[in-house]
């Protein structure tokens, strides 16, 4: 297994741990391709490298490549994940929005909208680093229990459970919509380098089982311990499930 594991106090800490490491790894490659998740988990980070853009980082090269979208919310909708990423990502590091790319989830054809994301990513060159959340049956990106190793970018149907912890963004679960674009796990796992982020005690098990060998489809994430350089930043309450024998094993740095 392959996974290195770094506890630390909160969510803000793990935050500030990737975001500091993305900016300097943006500074010996400013050209770099990031892969960008959504939820609230990615927030400290964000808002990390916002920090570092006013401090001087640029990111004007940088290109920004999101992992899903949920299907059929029209352009501008405040739950839809271009809009988030434009407006907790790109526009806190005055960044040139053109530069961040999100799937067609508006498309008459989402299946040729799944392909087609599926091209660009392929022709970018490849992503360096990949930041991933976790849901709590742990999907990564939308890519929920059951989906195959193999897949490449898809349209996905949303579980009841993925639907109702999202309803919290929406106001209530009939707005949340059913289908999604989603990289597929295959498409995560040719990123060069993947740091998943997650904090609070509804993660724990999520954490536990996606280090648990071996990989198995019922917990997405799980597909990470095939990856060769994978690293999961996690909150306290998200490490409360692993044990110290878990802990040594996968590198933790406390
Ligand atoms: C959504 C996104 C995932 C994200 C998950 C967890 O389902 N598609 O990419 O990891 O939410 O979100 P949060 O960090 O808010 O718990």
């Amino acid at each position: 297994m392959s996974i290195s594991v770094i506890v630390r106090r909160s969510p803000n800490d793990t935050g500030t741990v990737i975001g500091l490491r993305l900016a300097q790894f943006i500074k010996e490659h400013p050209q770099a391709r990031i892969g960008v998740a959504t939820g609230s988990s990615p927030l400290p980070i964000y808002r990390t490298l916002a920090h570092e853009v006013d401090k001087g980082l640029d990111v004007s090269q940088v290109s920004w490549y999101a992992l899903d979208e949920y299907a059929g919310l029209p352009s501008g909708h405040p739950q839809s994940y271009r809009f988030f990423l434009e407006k907790n990502l790109m526009d806190p590091m005055k960044a040139n929005p053109d530069r961040l790319h999100t799937p067609d989830a508006l498309s008459q054809d989402l299946h040729k909208s799944a392909d087609r994301y599926e091209e660009l990513l392929a022709d970018s060159g490849g992503i360096d680093i990949q930041i991933l959340g976790i849901g709590i049956n742990g999907h990564i990106g939308f890519n929920e229990p059951g989906t195959p190793f193999d897949s490449l970018t898809h349209v996905g149907e949303l579980t009841e459970s993925t639907r109702l912890a999202n309803s919290r963004f929406f106001g209530n679960l009939e707005d949340v919509p059913t289908l999604c674009l989603t990289q597929g796990l295959a498409t995560i796992m040719r990123a060069k380098h993947i740091v998943l982020i997650a904090g609070g005690k509804n993660k724990a098990s999520a954490i536990a089982g996606a280090l648990l060998p071996p990989p198995k489809r019922a917990l997405p994430a799980s597909v990470l311990q095939n990856h060769p350089s994978t690293w999961f930043v996690i909150d306290e309450e998200a490490a409360s499930q692993l044990d110290q024998s878990n802990k040594e094993v996968t590198g933790s740095d406390r």
